[in-house]
Order: C-alpha cells, then structure tokens, then sequence
C-alpha cells in the first residue's frame, strides 16, 4: 500500500509547494483542508503530516486550529511556520509577537545535533522566514533545536513523541537545505519508504481505468496542450480502441500548430482522433467582439456546443476522459477566505460539463503538472508534446486586443512563429518559461523604402516563471531582440513597430487579456 503524507493546509501560499516537495523525495502527499476531523484523516491511515503555514497569526482567539485529536495520534508530524505556532500554542509553549516581522533571507544556526533533523545541514546555512509571532520557551519534553539572530527558536522538537517544527520554510528554494530538512523528517524521522514515483502510478491507474470503463466507449477532447494529450495517451494504453478522441481546431492555434498535434496524435501516438475544423464558426462568433471576459466566455461555450455535437455522432459513448490535475481539486479553504476577484476566466477546451450525461474519467486529478509531463515521457509522448509552453485555451484570441478577424489572427500568427523560432534558437540560460507575440490595435507611423507607413504595433511577451502564477520578464539579450523586431517588421506584413513587454506579474498578467 503507498503510503500517504498529508499537508493540512492553513491557507498557505507554499501548500502545494510543500506536497511537490514531498513527492519529489518519493514520499506521494495530498493536501487537506486544515480543519479536516482526526476521524475522516485516519480513515486514510497517514504516514507522516504537515502542518503548512497560513497568514494568520496563532496569538489571536479564533486563529484557525486543527482537531486536538491529531496531536496526540502519534503520526510524526512537521509544523511549518504557522504551524509550528499552532503547535507551539497546542503543547503550551510561549508565544509572543515580534516587534518587527521577519521576512526574507535570515541565517540558520543549528544549536542540537541530537535528533536527525538536521542531519547533513551545516552549523551555519540560509533560510527563509516570513513570520510576525515567535516561539520564547518550550515546555517540557520539546527541544530548542536551532534559532536565527531574530529568532531564538526558528526549529523544534520532541523526540519520542516525533513532533518537529521549523519557523523557517524548508519547502522554498531560499532555504539552502531544505531539502536535507524535509528529507530528514519524512525519512529519519517518520521512517516512510521512499518509493514513489510516476511509473508507479501508471501501472495502478492502468489497472484502475480498466476497471472502471469496462468494455464501455469513452471519449476524450483534445486540445494540443500536455494535459489532454497525456490524460488520452494514458487511457488509449489502457482500454486501446474503445476511446474516440475529438480534436476540435478553433482556428486559434499558433502557425503550423494543428497540423502537428494531429500528425502527432495519429502517428506517434496512434490514437483514434476525429478531427473538426471549425475555424470559422469561432471567426463568426468572435466577429466584432472587443471585450476579453466576452471573448473567452464565447469561446468556451462555442467549443462546448461543437464538442457536442461531434459527441452525439458516436453511439453508446458512457464516459468522457478530463485532463484535471491536482491544483484543481485541492478543495482549498482559507482560513476566514475572502472571496477572490476573478481576474480571467480559464476556459480551458478539456473544460466541459457534466450536462451530456456522461460519468468523468479524470486519470491526472492526483498529479501535479511536472509530474504529469514525467508521466508523459513515461508513455513516449514526443518532447514536441510534453515541453509545450502553457497556451490559453482561447488562444490566439486573447493575444490579439480588440476584434478578431482572419488578417488580424494571421498578422499574430506569423510574429508569433518568429519569437518562437528565435528565442528557442537562441538556447538561453535560463530558458524562459513562455513567450509570444501579442498583436496590439495602436498604430504608428513608419518609413519604409521612401514611403510612408501607417501599420501596427506588435508587443513580443517574454517571462520567467516556475508556475505563471507570479513572472518575472526575461532578460533577452539585446541583440536577440534586433533580429526578432527585425524580422518582424521586414516579413510580417501589417507591423512597422515592435515592443518589449517589460513588466511583471503582478501587477500585470502573463496574457494581455
Ligand atoms: P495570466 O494571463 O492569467 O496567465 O497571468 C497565467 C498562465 O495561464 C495561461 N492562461 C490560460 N491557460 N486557459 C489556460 O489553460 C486560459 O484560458 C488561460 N488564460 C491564460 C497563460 O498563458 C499563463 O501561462
């Protein structure tokens, strides 16, 4: 049986990071919601937890708290900023505000090599801290085990009871070994086997989609992007002919890109694929329409109705394969949660409802995105594939600001296919994690040969990023941004301007819409 961490997340930013953490060391880990009841966790029979951090402070009356029975189930557990507070606050510790918060970069001094947490961590190391409430004195039983200028207990731990805690943040990658931390506890401390890892996992979801499918037909929408090529291959190896795949081509696609994925899907991966070309049923949809939200929702809704109807044609289809992964179906629960101001809305083509009737085969609800890409290599899906940069469901549409129309999405295409083309060429390190054009409706004057131009702006977007949740701009060389506005300018007919985007998400987003 695998056995299982769990995060019991406080409404920390680093949750998910703390659970990819975990599993990178082959320990598989979930996350739930912080107050989920001893009785419901123990039915899942925890190996090890983690208490994450959360921006509340322990100090106040109603701080979020975890079941008191999980304190004393003798499951070894690691509390991580918050909640080595809570912790602190459970075993009677004491707890003071600091008078200045400490955030950022502190230096760890390791003060008790008596337990293994620690183990292979120098005397002196960098770590990150971001917290306003310290420990001052432990109760009896517990350890100071290591402490920063700021902070006089920054670690802790009681031994036979196999309870530990860091002030610090052993998930990010500014704490230098944590790592070492984090391998420490899962393996010395709470003795988990270190074993999991994708190719386990697909073997059991094999057998498990088997299961569940019969010799039932199944269909699948496919969108070019790595979660549904994976999520198809995968059952395609699993139940074979009894999958139809749809792949809708909304004519939103990047240049060359429908051509590709369909040659991929049928010859590579040899999945059975109908294809529609419904490129200009989205144009007439989309004719006239500036607003972005407007655009997306349009997009989704036509892609739903096309999908549809393509479905109806099969007989006998019970389930429909979703590409959902893990971020998705973390039931989050923030403490004292402010409702979210949507920014954009995902439309995503695998987004499609359960109105057909038809139950949900989603194999990649348990991974994280690396992990399905790992998983992907494991199926011998092409690299072409699996290193795909993220790409909007909407598409091109939400690259280009104001009407979409055949010229616009062509003028878009082809300065798109030279950012593409230039920067992979250019094997940078680091390599940045998206890029592409944005077709811009401000236009400008220009010279070119002895005449005068009047054409458009064209914006060329490069970031970095670890997830797109937050980017930085990538620092392009200066002569690799000549040869793209160059060329831009000379081969895309309708551009005589170029500009680097050069902001930050946030305040900006990745997508200009
Ligand atoms: P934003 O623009 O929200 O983008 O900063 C963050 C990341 O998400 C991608 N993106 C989408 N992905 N469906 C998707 O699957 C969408 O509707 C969508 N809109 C934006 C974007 O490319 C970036 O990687």
């Amino acid at each position: 049986m695998t056995q299982t961490a769990f995060v019991l997340d406080f409404g920390a930013q680093y949750s998910q990071l703390i659970a990819r953490r975990t599993r990178e060391l082959g320990v598989y880990c979930e996350i739930v919601p912080y107050d989920t009841p001893w009785s419901a966790l123990s039915a899942r029979r925890p190996a090890a937890l983690i208490l994450s951090g959360g921006p509340e402070s322990a100090l106040v009356e109603d701080a979020p708290e975890m079941d008191s029975a999980i304190l004393d189930s003798g499951v070894p557990m690691l509390g991580i900023c918050y909640g080595m507070q809570l912790l602190a606050r459970e075993i009677g510790a004491e707890l003071v505000k600091l008078d200045h918060a400490e955030y950022g970069p502190a230096t760890l001094i390791v003060g008790d090599r008596d337990t293994p947490l620690f183990d292979g961590v120098p005397n002196e190391s960098r770590v990150w801290m971001s917290h306003g409430d310290t420990v001052v004195k432990l109760p009896r039983g517990y350890r100071a085990l290591a402490s920063t200028e700021r902070c006089h207990v920054a670690a802790m731990g009681d031994p036979k009871k196999k309870i530990y805690a860091t002030q610090f943040h052993p998930e990010v990658v500014h704490t230098q070994y944590g790592r070492a931390v984090l391998e420490n506890f899962l393996g010395e401390i709470a003795a988990l086997r270190r074993d999991w890892k994708v190719e386990s996992f697909l073997e059991q979801s094999l057998a498990a989609i088997r299961q569940s499918v019969g010799s039932d037909k199944v269909i699948c929408a496919l969108s070019g992007g790595v979660d549904s090529a994976v999520a198809a291959t995968l059952v395609a190896r699993a139940i074979g002919e009894q999958l139809t795949c749809i792949f809708v081509d909304h004519g939103l696609l990047r240049q060359g890109e429908a051509e590709e994925v369909l040659a991929a899907f049928r010859e590579i991966l040899h999945l059975n694929v109908v294809a529609v070309d419904a490129g200009q049923r989205f144009l007439a949809k989309l004719r006239g329409i500036e607003d972005p939200e407007r655009k997306r929702i349009v997009i989704g809704h036509e892609f739903i109705d096309v999908f549809e109807a393509e479905a109806a044609k099969i007989p006998g289809v019970k389930h429909l394969v979703q590409g959902t992964l893990y971020p998705d179906v973390i039931e989050s629960k923030t403490p004292q949660s402010k409702a979210g101001h949507k920014i954009k809305s995902h439309h995503n083509v695998g987004g499609l409802p359960e109105q057909m009737g038809l139950s949900l085969i989603e194999p990649l609800r348990a991974l994280f995105k690396d992990e399905v890409r790992a998983l992907g290599r494991a199926l011998g899906l092409p690299a072409a594939i699996v290193e795909r940069q993220p790409f909007p469901g909407p598409g091109l549409a939400v690259r280009i600001i104001g009407d979409v129309t055949q010229e616009r999405l062509e003028v878009v295409r082809g300065a798109d296919a030279i950012v593409r083309a230039e920067i992979d060429r250019a094997e940078l390190d680091p390599h940045p994690w998206q890029y592409f054009a944005v077709l811009t409706p401000v236009k400008s004057v220009g010279v070119m040969g002895d005449g005068r131009t009047y054409a458009n702006l064209v914006a060329v977007r490069a970031i970095t990023s670890e997830d797109g949740m937050t980017a930085d701009w990538a620092r392009l060389p200066h002569e690799l941004l000549e040869r793209i506005s160059s060329r831009i300018v000379n081969e895309v007919r309708g551009v005589n301007r170029v500009a680097y985007d050069i902001t930050t998400k946030p305040p900006a987003t990745v997508e200009w819409e």
